[in-house]
């Protein structure tokens, strides 16, 4: 028989705390909510009534829900409070000597069968628990941010924890309706082990001025259907918060450099820039502790005023490829209304290329999405031709060849001879430097990157990759020609892996060294990612579709370039490219898809 909980306390009202009383009033259990004073006191129960009320106001709660949620929640200073309470969840702020600290008083103030569970994200719940006398009932109960939207929760056991209470806290999770993940004491658990490394690089690319903190949010929101950029969340987080997290990873997580939080992170934390509980942290907020975002000084201007900094007119556009991305890419600019000519290698190539749109347009007829007329015109717009000569009086070039850095110099040599001066050169590389592209040129000026995501007509972004020759024309004109297209183009630098597969693999990559450490499932993985994190794919069903040939090529290229001993290609995912299992392409990679 599980244990019955029917009272629990919640220490520290903050961003997690405030989300945790939430959760449990919501299903019927009473709370002790406890502060260390009056304002904070206060504080937690603002933002407990902000949110509930919110709740309301979508939808989403009844009133009289809300009403009787309250009724459930005793607010007191002090952890005298929780005397007579069955379980306790701290989560004040992360520093292992004011948890020991309090988990010591806990273990006085509670009834001895009282179990003690923590918060932390990245402390050792083992060192916690050795400052009470009851190490075997103190355990990790690892909510996510914000606590009553995510559905995950870690259950952290560590080698003294008895079975009996993980299983009577796995039966509460259930109760809440949670999905919870059990797992050993590790520094960061499941999630935020593959999260803080990503969310660090993402604070180093903004630190170094590579990318505006709109277009690293937008770029990983747009290229990989994140909920939330990277800063946001950060903001979300708490920069205190997730400075401690970084701090106590690196030291705990084997000294992994990646976790050595950004110099950037300690400035903005002593200047009180804490995220969206100070009003201020990457991004401005209306006011501290409100979700909306308010325009400062670091707002870019509208696309309007990047066309007038200087972007030249495109009416029409060549494109040179007859692959998938030059299909899509064809189809892209045909649409938006732009005059396209398509140059491939020979009369069938262009055929199959104009079948291959016609095909896609035709399923937008059939779905409802675009009307015939528009169809039509589109394929219309679009000459076909087997000679690079018809491109002499385009104003932009797209590239979308084999990633053969050969193949593309001699194309863009050819270019460079038979375009009309000021046209604006574009590769769609992922992997290769834009500048070696542009050097084949006498205009390396006029060249830059079009990093357009597969497939091309669906995917919202674009990352505009300029060179440290590309003139800032060039660069506005690639940025307005991404919004006439519909698409959000971000710009950063010619580096590596750009901003998506910078930031992507790499966490890819430590997900299989997770794995193969035998730390935990790729179930377990996956389902931590997506529910804890809202990722809207686990990094092994990512893997299987992207395909661990490609996944492998992308880290070994970003761990050459970058020398970041953590970018080494994790040896699993080596073993499975070389043994053929290459994801779903082959039927074959972490999971089997012989029998889909
Ligand atoms: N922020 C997140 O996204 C997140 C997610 C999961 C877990 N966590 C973990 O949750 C814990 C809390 O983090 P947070 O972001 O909510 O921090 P926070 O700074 O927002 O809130 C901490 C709260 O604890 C209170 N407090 C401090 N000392 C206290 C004491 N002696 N007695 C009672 N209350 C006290 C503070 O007044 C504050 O309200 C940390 O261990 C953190 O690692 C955070």
């Amino acid at each position: 028989m599980a244990r019955e909980f029917s009272t629990v306390g919640v220490v520290g009202l903050g961003t997690m705390g405030a989300g945790i009383v939430e959760v449990f009033a919501r299903n019927g259990i009473d709370v002790v909510a406890v502060e260390i004073s009056e304002p904070a006191l206060e504080r937690g129960r603002v933002t407990l009534t902000g949110s509930t009320d919110r709740a309301v106001a979508k939808g989403k709660l009844a009133a009289a829900d809300r009403d009787a949620l309250h009724e459930r929640v005793h607010f007191a200073v002090g952890l005298d409070a929780l005397h007579s309470v069955d379980l306790v969840i701290e989560a004040v702020p992360e520093h292992l000597d004011l948890k020991q600290r309090i988990f010591a008083e806990l273990d006085r103030v509670c009834r001895p069968e009282t179990i003690l569970a923590t918060n932390t994200s990245s402390l050792s719940v083992t060192e916690i628990s050795v400052a009470t006398t009851r190490p075997n009932q103190v355990i990790g109960i690892h909510f996510f941010n914000p606590a009553p939207v995510m559905k995950l929760v870690e259950v952290v056991r560590t080698v003294v924890t008895s079975p009996e209470v993980v299983a009577d806290v796995e039966a509460l999770c259930a109760r809440l309706g949670k999905v919870d993940v059990t797992i050993n004491d590790r520094a960061g658990f499941i999630a935020n082990a593959l999260l803080f490394g990503y969310l660090n690089h993402a604070v180093a690319m903004f630190e170094s001025h590579y990318a505006t903190r709109e277009d690293i949010d937008a770029a990983m929101k747009l290229g990989c259907g994140l909920p939330m950029g990277p800063l946001a969340l950060m903001d979300l987080i708490g920069l205190d918060t997730a400075y401690e997290i970084l701090d106590t990873m690196y030291r705990r997580g084997g000294r992994d450099r990646r976790h050595a939080p950004v110099p950037l992170l300690k400035q903005m934390v002593t200047a009180g820039l804490l995220g969206r509980k100070s009003g201020r942290g990457f991004y401005t907020y209306e006011r501290p502790g409100s979700p909306v975002v308010v325009p400062d000084e670091l707002t870019p201007p509208a696309t309007d005023a990047a066309l007038a900094d200087g972007a030249r007119a495109i009416t029409k556009v060549g494109i040179v490829g007859s692959g998938t991305m030059a299909t899509g890419i064809i189809e892209v600019f045909a649409k938006a209304g732009y005059e396209v000519v398509s140059v491939t290698r020979g009369a069938e190539k262009s055929a199959m290329v104009c079948e291959a749109v016609k095909t896609s347009l035709n399923k937008g007829v059939v779905r409802g999405k675009l009307a015939e007329a528009d169809r039509d015109a589109a394929l219309g717009r679009i000459s076909w031709s087997a000679t690079l000569d018809h491109l002499a009086d385009v104003d932009l070039v797209v590239e979308a060849v084999v990633e053969e850095l050969s193949v593309k110099k001699a194309l863009f040599a050819s270019l460079d001879e038979i375009c009309k001066p000021g046209v604006v050169l574009a590769t769609t590389t992922s992997s290769l430097p834009v500048i070696d592209v542009a050097m084949a040129t006498q205009r390396p000026a006029d060249v830059v990157g079009l990093h357009f995501f597969n497939p091309a007509p669906v995917m919202p972004l674009v990352e505009v990759v300029r060179t440290i020759r590309t003139s800032p024309e060039t660069t506005a004109t690639a940025r307005a020609v991404c919004a006439a297209l519909g698409k959000t183009g971000v710009v950063c630098g010619d580096r590596s892996g750009f901003i998506v597969n910078a930031l992507l693999f790499p966490y890819l990559n430590d997900a299989v060294k997770m794995l193969e450490a035998s730390y935990s499932t790729a179930d377990d993985i996956d389902h931590a990612m997506k529910l804890g994190c809202g990722y809207p794919m686990g990094p092994f069903e990512l893997l299987d579709v992207v395909g661990l040939d490609v996944s492998l090529a992308i880290q070994r290229e970003l761990y050459l370039e970058l020398r970041e001993p953590g970018f080494a290609p994790a040896p699993l995912l080596e073993h499975l490219v070389t043994a053929g299992y290459l994801g779903r392409k082959t039927r074959r990679g972490f999971r089997d898809h012989s029998h889909r």
